[in-house]
């Protein structure tokens, strides 16, 4: 991979359009996780720092190419000017007159945060007339937004092509992060693969075959592949009949991947709080019971793999992590990556919106070697796909 990084630029006296992704959680206007305004902090104070004038923009929510109030931006400035203690102030639109003003009265260090790149339609149409006039009064693009790279938009592809650009600095941790998990591993190399459906996740399944040593398996998605082994899977499974084939397919093609499914599994009498948790071997679950989580036989054998290992990559958990007991499983395995990445003997990237709460909730998130702030992008380059956001800083 190559693309220019902030040390390529001087920044001093020049206007800089940041792409961040300030997609925050946030309810009622309070923000329910700061993570990826604190990630994008690094990048703001460097280019300020250095006498940069930062226009930083973003989108938040999907409000469809319309002004819609409820996706405002205001309330982030605030927020970007407590993260890094540098006064942010915030522009009511991102394109026009005014906002062209705005960024022509800054000083050097200044920063300002530009409203919802999509309140316009020419943003996610990646429309070149919007390209150009986001870039109006602009010298250097740096992107820092990899959460957003999967989407070929004005803001993340469309206005790159006009200026020198470069990454920031979460970018260039997200891409480096990914490339030691995926791209360049140390080996022996395992993806641990969870969550609910096969049918979401075959590009990326099939793209891990081909990468890592070793493919655990395991939430509801692994009852397709048990399934798929001949093993009776009852109506209380996740099981995807349409994909049992396709299931078929990946384990016959596995060729030197190792794949590893459940031996045994959690289940309830229904599903929700307050069950009881009962563990049975994989073809022994009574008709009739609800699989909530993979069982510990299963969870020690994915722990013994990944020990075997020196890195891995994991998207998804392995059970209904938000409802105790059947976290369990999620949180031993949790806890034995983190221990193992401690120990220096495993390098752990994990990402995917789920799999970042389960390991915020098991407690042990800053003990991985990284855990990437994207959802889709992180899937889609899990599935081997391009990113537009990262393929234009290559060029
Ligand atoms: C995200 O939250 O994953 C990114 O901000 C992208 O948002 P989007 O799925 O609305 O494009």
């Amino acid at each position: 991979m190559s693309y220019k990084t902030l040390n390529d630029f001087d920044f001093n006296g020049k206007t800089v359009f940041v792409r961040a992704d300030l997609n925050v959680p946030a309810k009622d206007g309070v923000i329910t996780d700061t993570t990826r305004i604190d990630r994008f902090v690094p990048t703001l104070k460097e280019i300020a720092g250095q006498g940069g004038k930062v226009v930083v923009a973003s989108h938040f929510g999907r409000p469809k190419g319309e002004k819609k109030s409820e996706f405002s931006m205001a309330f982030l400035a605030p927020a970007l000017e407590k993260a890094s203690g540098i006064k942010v102030t915030f522009v009511d639109d991102c394109i026009g007159a005014d906002r062209d003003a705005a960024v022509r009265a800054m000083k050097n260090g200044d920063v300002i945060l530009l409203e919802n790149l999509r309140f316009y339609a020419g943003e996610e149409k990646n429309d070149r007339a919007f390209a150009e006039q986001l870039a109006r009064g602009i010298d250097i693009y740096i992107d820092d937004a990899f959460s957003t790279a999967h989407r070929a938009h004005a803001s993340t592809e469309g206005m790159a092509h006009l200026l020198p650009r470069g990454a920031g600095r979460l970018m260039q941790e997200e891409l480096e992060a990914l490339d030691k998990a995926l791209g360049n591993p140390e080996r022996p190399a395992v993806a641990l693969v969870g969550g609910s459906k096969v049918s979401t996740k075959l590009d990326l399944l099939a793209n891990l075959v081909k990468k890592v040593d070793y493919l655990c398996i395991g939430g509801g998605m692994a009852h397709t592949f048990l399934a798929a082994k001949g093993i009776p899977m009852g109506e209380g499974s996740l099981v995807e009949p349409g994909m049992i084939d396709t299931a078929k397919s990946i384990l016959e093609n596995a060729g030197s991947c190792q794949i590893v499914l459940p031996v045994d599994l959690t289940w309830a009498d229904a599903f929700g709080e307050g069950q009881q948790a009962h563990v049975s071997d994989a073809d022994k679950v009574p008709a009739g019971k609800v699989l909530m989580d993979i069982g510990p036989k299963s969870a020690a054998a994915f722990i013994d793999v990944i020990s075997k290992c020196k890195t891995l990559i994991w998207n998804g958990p392995v059970g209904a992590f938000e409802i105790k007991p059947f976290d369990a499983c999620t949180n031993e395995i949790a806890a034995a990556v983190a221990k193992l990445t401690q120990e220096g003997k495993l390098t752990s990237v994990a990402g995917g919106g789920d799999t970042v709460s389960a390991l915020k909730k098991a407690g042990v998130e800053p003990a991985l070697t990284y855990v990437s702030a994207a959802g889709g992008a992180f899937l889609e380059w899990m599935e081997g796909k391009t990113l537009p956001g990262v393929a234009i800083l290559e060029q």
